[in-house]
């Protein structure tokens, strides 16, 4: 079977993410890294692009310069990951679906719920692929409690607890350097600071694993660094469409706490608890049971979550398998796609540009409830309401 090509824009040297998708997309053989545009300086990204291997001729100086030279030839890229700064995805990502390639997009996938929209919509009309890379719902065991919870495991979901805080802006000393302050002017960050980056990633979990979108929310949202215009906490509370309560905590400041990506559902009957820096345990009790300790590559899990698990059980696994994963399914969907056939059901979990509408049209209803002393808003973006 040929190989997928593979095609990045961003993730240059010294990039925070780029490894991360490099170590993803290759890992399972599907994707040969065949062309890129990695740094917004022309000449240090093709270099670093031959550095890594790319054919001169592949390793582009810009973007633009990357979509004419891809699209003419037969050889095509079958994917384009974007993991460029947010400002630029909507331009990028729009470009690329007009032109018919698929595109893994970086997280927030706009600036605005007007994008996103239009994003959605170029994707159904071009029939071009758009994922989000909300790279945790990769994980095997968030597969698994999305499984479980489908099979119906804890009953009728309660309750969810969502958290991603972390302490990397706490020092009040360095938050007028350069690197920090623009996360948190709204010129450059737009509406929100903190939740656009962290928050809404444990708010797609939460919708990921219970299969529930949010519906409406009400957010407390506080800068503790008295310099800062945008948030660097929040306190979100939520309800899903089918009833489920919701509870989210984001934070910047949050000093000993380093990733803080959390995540526990409860429902009727039954309890569930993750954290992304033990990715490979995730805690079940039935109610009246015994809390057991279910571990990742154990036998008898769900094919979503055998499907996802690298390496056997008692080695630890983490977050570039995870973005492996999110590969993989979109190998499958475009393998799919191009020798018509369906795709396995196990496969069919990554993260759609609806995800990444729904999110910024959360991060507007945070930005508009927080200005207003957390009353209750529409989460939803107009086209879904
Ligand atoms: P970074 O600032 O570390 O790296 C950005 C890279 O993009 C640099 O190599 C830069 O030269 C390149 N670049 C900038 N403009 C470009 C352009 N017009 N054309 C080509 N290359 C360009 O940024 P970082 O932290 O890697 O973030 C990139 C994106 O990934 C952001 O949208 C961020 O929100 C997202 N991200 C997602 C994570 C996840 O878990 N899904 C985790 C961290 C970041």
């Amino acid at each position: 079977m040929a190989k997928l090509q593979w095609g990045m824009i961003g993730g240059g040297e010294g990039s925070q993410i780029g490894p991360a998708h490099r170590l993803g997309a290759g890992l399972d053989g599907a994707f040969d890294f065949a062309a890129g545009a990695l740094d917004h300086r022309p000449d240090v990204g093709r270099d670093y692009g031959q550095r890594l291997g790319l054919a001169s001729d592949r390793a582009y100086g810009d973007w633009r310069e990357m979509l004419e030279g891809e699209q003419v030839r037969e050889d095509r890229i079958d994917l384009v990951t974007v993991a460029t700064p947010n400002a630029t995805h909507y331009e990028i990502t729009k470009a690329f679906l007009e032109a018919g390639f698929n595109v893994l997009c970086e997280k927030p996938m706009t600036m605005t719920v007007e994008e996103g929209e239009d994003i959605v919509r170029t994707s159904e009309r071009t029939g071009a692929i758009c994922a989000v890379n909300y790279g945790y719902s990769g994980y095997s065991l968030v597969r698994h409690m999305k499984a479980m919870i489908a099979r119906g495991d804890l009953g009728k979901i309660r309750l969810v607890k969502a958290e991603f805080a972390h302490g990397h802006h706490a020092d009040a000393e360095d938050a007028d350097n350069p690197r920090v302050r623009w996360r948190y002017d709204p010129a450059q960050a737009g509406v929100s600071a903190q939740f656009a980056d962290c928050g809404i990633h444990a708010l797609h979990m939460a919708s990921f694993v219970t299969g529930q979108e949010v519906h409406r929310l009400s957010a407390d949202t506080v800068s503790c660094i008295a310099s800062r215009v945008l948030e660097d906490d929040a306190m979100v509370n939520f309800r899903m469409e089918d009833g489920a309560v919701g509870r989210l905590w984001t934070s910047s400041v949050a000093i000993g706490r380093q990733h803080g990506l959390t995540l526990q559902v409860f429902g009727e009957t039954g309890g569930l608890r993750w954290s992304q820096e033990h990715p490979n345990q995730l805690y079940y009790m039935p109610l009246n049971g015994r809390l057991q300790t279910i571990e990742r590559g154990e036998a008898n899990l769900s094919p979503e979550a055998d499907r996802t698990t690298r390496v056997t059980i008692g080695h630890a696994e983490g977050m570039p398998l995870a973005f492996a994963n999110i590969y993989s399914d979109l190998a499958e969907a475009i393998r799919a796609r191009k020798e018509n056939h369906a795709m396995d059901p196990a496969a069919d979990h990554y993260p759609r540009a609806q995800d990444g509408l729904r999110s910024m049209a959360a991060v507007f209803a945070v930005a508009e409830s927080g200005s207003k002393d957390g009353t209750w808003v529409d989460a939803r973006p107009p086209m879904y309401r």
